[in-house]
C-alpha cells in the first residue's frame, strides 16, 4: 500500500472529521504531502480525503491543477500568519487540524476572514500558474484594447485572472453548494465572504510596468496586467475582517438572507465581510474556541497596537528576555563595485506575554 497524503480540502459530509468546508490542506496533512506529488485519475483523486463529489470531478479531468490547489493551501496559511502577527488569533487553529472545524465553522469574524482568503488565494495561484505555463488549460491573459501609457506597449505575460476566478471558485465554492452539508446560514456566509475575497483579488489587477534596453536606456516600453502580492490583499482582506459586519439569517422577501443584524434594514453589501457568531477574546487558551491564547506570544512594549504588551497579554503582564539578533555591519564600500560586511552581534530586549 503507498503512503498516500491525507488531504483537507474541504467537507465529505459522510466524514465526521472533515468538516471544514474551507478550501485549504491543514498543516499536519501538508507535512506528509510531497512536493511533487504524483497524480493519476484512476487512483489518487480517490485518496484525496474530503473532496466532494464536483471537487473529485475537477480532480480527475485537471489533475495539473491539485498541484497548484496544494501549493495555494500553503499560502493561505503562510499568508494568514503573516497578516495577522500583531493579532491575538494568529491562524493557529488552521493548523489544529482536525478540530478547526469548531472554530473555523462556527461561522465567526476569523472564519469569515480565512474563507475570504482562501477564495482569493486559490484564484491567485491559479491566476499566476497560468503564466508560468504550468498548467495546460490556460495561458497568458487577454492583450487589452486600449493602449498602455504613452510611450509603452503590451508586452510580457498578465495574469490569468479570468481563469483563476472560474477554477478557483468552481473547487472552493464546491462544499457550500451541496444540498446537504452544513447550516443553511453558514453556507450562505461562507459563499457570501468568498466571493469578498475574489472582488478584492479582482480589485488587485493593476498595470506593471518596465523598462528594458542597455544600461537603463529605457529603449523596450512593455506593460502587462499583474495581480498584486497575496500579502498585500491579505491586508486589505485585514481591513474588512476588522469592519466586519455581524449578520443574522431572517426572511427578507420570499427568501430568508443574511442580513445585518444591528443597524437599519439593509441588505448585505458586496464588499463587507460578514458573520454570524461573536469571537472569544482569544487571550486564553480555549481549543474549543479554536483560542490558542496569548501566554507566550511575543508583544511590543512600544507599540500601542494590537501588538502593544497591554493588549496582546490582556493584562496579565509580560517577561522580558534577551535575544541575539545578526547584522550586518562595518560594510566597506570597494573601487568598484561592491561592498563587503562583517556580520555583528547584537543584544536585544524582548517580550513575551506571561
Ligand atoms: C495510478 O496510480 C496507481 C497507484 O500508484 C497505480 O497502481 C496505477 O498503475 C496508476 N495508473 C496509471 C494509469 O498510471
Ligand atoms: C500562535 O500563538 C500560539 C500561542 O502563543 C503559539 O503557540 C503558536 O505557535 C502561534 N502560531 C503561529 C503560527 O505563530
Ligand atoms: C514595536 O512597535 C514600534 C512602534 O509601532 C515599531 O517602531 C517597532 O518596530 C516595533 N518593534 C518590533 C520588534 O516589532
Ligand atoms: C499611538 O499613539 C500615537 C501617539 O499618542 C498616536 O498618534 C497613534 O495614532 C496611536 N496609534 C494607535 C494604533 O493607537
Amino acid at each position: 500500500k503507498i503512503a498516500h497524503p491525507t488531504f483537507y480540502l474541504a467537507p465529505d459530509p459522510t466524514k465526521r472529521t472533515l468538516t471544514s468546508s474551507c478550501c485549504f490542506l491543514s498543516r499536519r496533512a501538508l507535512s506528509k504531502t510531497p512536493l511533487t506529488l504524483a497524480l493519476n485519475q484512476t487512483q489518487h483523486c480517490k485518496q484525496l480525503e474530503g473532496l466532494v463529489s464536483s471537487q473529485m470531478q475537477l480532480c480527475r479531468s485537471n489533475l495539473e491543477l491539485m498541484q497548484t490547489i496544494i501549493h495555494a493551501a500553503k499560502e493561505v496559511k503562510k499568508t494568514c500568519v503573516k497578516a495577522f502577527s500583531d493579532m491575538r488569533w494568529n491562524c493557529s487553529t488552521i493548523e489544529l487540524a482536525p478540530n478547526f472545524q469548531q472554530d473555523l465553522e462556527r461561522g465567526t469574524r476569523e472564519s469569515a476572514f480565512v474563507h475570504a482568503l482562501s477564495a482569493a488565494t486559490i484564484s491567485h495561484t491559479i491566476a499566476r500558474a497560468c503564466t508560468t505555463g504550468d498548467l495546460p488549460g490556460c495561458s497568458c491573459g487577454p492583450i487589452p484594447g486600449e493602449a498602455p501609457s504613452p510611450g509603452y506597449r503590451w508586452g510580457g505575460c498578465a495574469d490569468n485572472l479570468h481563469y483563476g476566478v472560474l477554477m478557483g471558485s468552481k473547487f472552493s465554492d464546491a462544499p457550500m453548494k451541496m444540498k446537504k452539508s452544513g447550516s443553511q446560514a453558514n453556507k450562505l456566509m461562507h459563499l457570501h465572504n468568498s466571493e469578498v475575497g475574489r472582488q478584492v483579488l479582482k480589485a488587485s489587477l493593476e498595470m506593471k510596468c518596465k523598462c528594458h534596453g542597455v544600461s537603463g536606456s529605457c529603449s523596450i516600453k512593455t506593460c502587462w496586467r499583474g495581480l498584486q502580492e497575496l500579502r498585500e490583499i491579505a491586508l486589505d482582506l485585514k481591513t474588512k475582517y476588522l469592519s466586519a459586519t455581524k449578520v443574522v439569517h431572517r426572511p427578507m422577501g420570499t427568501r430568508k438572507q443574511l442580513v445585518p443584524k444591528d443597524i437599519d434594514i439593509r441588505p448585505v453589501q458586496e464588499t463587507e465581510l460578514v458573520y454570524l457568531q461573536s469571537s472569544p477574546d482569544f487571550c486564553l487558551q480555549n481549543e474549543k474556541l479554536g483560542s490558542p491564547g496569548t501566554q507566550d506570544r511575543q508583544c511590543n512594549k512600544t507599540s500601542n497596537g494590537s501588538d502593544s504588551c497591554d493588549l496582546m497579554c490582556c493584562g496579565r503582564g509580560y517577561n522580558p528576555y534577551m535575544d541575539t539578533v545578526v547584522e550586518r555591519c562595518h560594510c566597506k564600500y570597494h573601487w568598484c563595485c561592491y561592498v563587503t560586511c562583517k556580520k555583528c552581534e547584537r543584544m536585544v530586549e524582548r517580550y513575551v506575554c506571561k
